[in-house]
């Protein structure tokens, strides 16, 4: 069984050239470059995981007939290496990463992964990978762990071969209007229903949720909402991030955990930072028709979106197919940029770490 120690590490024989690598630094974007190096960690029934090997990032050899390429056995992860203003690098919360994938790996009948080789592997990487962090304000090196089924057979029971790998891409800013706060398009379709998968980060919930978000980009919106499956009235979460809401007397709110939507990260920090500040939060259900209702009446005044990714960013409007309504000013909130502010500044080690959230990498 493979333990965090033992990688093999393999020498790149071509990295990028520094001037191209400072070009990519210097406007990453999301998602569209990537780092030199990634890390892949093979899982067989008799041997377990094994031969882990951080070496150059590039294509990997997959039989046609693999799992992953047919029934859609995979999952994921999203966080973020910081540079910290001391000249170090931290991660944030890579534990819940690594619980979450394991959750995610037992919805989808995939083997577990020891969370000291899902850290050991990020480690790896961000080590081999260290000057590709963006030299732009807010930038970070997003990481990319994720599981895939390798084994090549078609019937339809969980496969018995698998492939860990994590990948890197210097970061910017996710949506790339620089609007002061996103537009929210709400969906006519499902993301996900009780018994399913929505709990977990698995391709085949983003996969089910591309064409509501090419409508939502076709309408002029940076995000899809979804509701729930069952009355199509209460709000669950975005394509890619959870929801707070902010009212007028200082309560903040976010839906519950139900099993439909993803527990964000970013959300749960959030939750407890509000209460540390003693904010009433409430963790319920939150109707469409009373969203609307509360931003007309000045009730709510905030709603950001949150999530690895996106950060905290606010929403400004909210649209479907018959209405339209905007959130307070359409800008970005007081109570949205303080936590912001105060989540950022304890990622980027700025503030003192005093829930033990920030891992150092030296
Ligand atoms: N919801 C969905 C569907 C997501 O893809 C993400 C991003 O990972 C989130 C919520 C936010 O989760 P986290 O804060 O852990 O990044
Ligand atoms: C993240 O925030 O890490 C996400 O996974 C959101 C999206 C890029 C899928």
């Amino acid at each position: 069984m493979a333990t965090a120690a033992q990688f093999t590490r393999l020498p790149h024989p071509a990295p990028t050239a520094a001037a191209d690598r400072a070009a990519v630094l210097a406007d990453p974007g999301f998602g569209k470059c990537f780092s030199d190096h990634m890390v892949c960690i093979d899982w067989s029934e008799d041997k377990g995981w094994h031969n882990p090997v951080i070496g150059p990032r590039g294509p990997i050899a997959l039989d046609p007939a693999a799992s992953v390429l047919h029934y859609a056995q995979e999952i994921f992860e999203g966080l973020k290496a910081y540079r910290t203003a001391d000249g170090g690098i931290a991660l944030f919360r890579p534990e819940a990463n690594a619980a979450r994938f394991n959750a995610s790996a037992r919805r989808l009948a995939m083997p577990e992964l020891p969370e000291d080789l899902f850290i050991g592997a990020i480690r790896e990487l961000v080590a081999a990978d260290s000057d590709w962090f963006p030299t732009v304000e807010g930038g970070s090196l997003y990481l990319r762990p994720f599981m895939i089924a390798t084994e090549a057979f078609l019937g339809v029971r969980p496969a018995k071969e698998y492939k860990f790998l994590v990948i890197a891409s210097p970061a910017g800013n996710y949506f790339k209007s620089g609007a002061p706060a996103v537009s929210i398009w709400v969906s006519d379709y499902t993301r996900a229903a009780p018994g399913g998968t929505g709990a977990a980060k698995c391709g085949g919930n983003y996969a089910a949720s591309l064409v509501p978000t090419a409508e939502a980009f076709a309408n002029g919106h940076d995000q899809v909402l979804f509701l729930d499956a069952a009355e199509h009235k209460w709000i669950e979460e975005l394509g890619g991030m959870n929801l707070f809401f902010v009212f007028s007397d200082g309560t903040l709110r976010t839906p519950a955990l139900t099993g439909t939507i993803l527990p964000g990260i970013t959300r749960d920090s959030l939750l407890q930072l509000a209460r540390e500040e003693g904010l009433t939060v409430q963790e319920d259900r939150y109707s469409l028709d009373q969203w609307r209702a509360d931003a007309a009446s000045g009730h709510l005044v905030e709603t950001f979106a949150c999530g690895t990714a996106a950060v905290v960013t606010p929403v400004g409007k909210v649209a479907d197919r018959t209405s339209e309504f905007t959130i307070g000013s359409g800008g970005p909130g007081q109570l949205t940029q303080k936590l912001r502010a105060r989540l950022v500044a304890i990622q980027r080690g700025e503030a003192p770490d005093t829930h033990g959230w920030v891992t150092r990498l030296g």
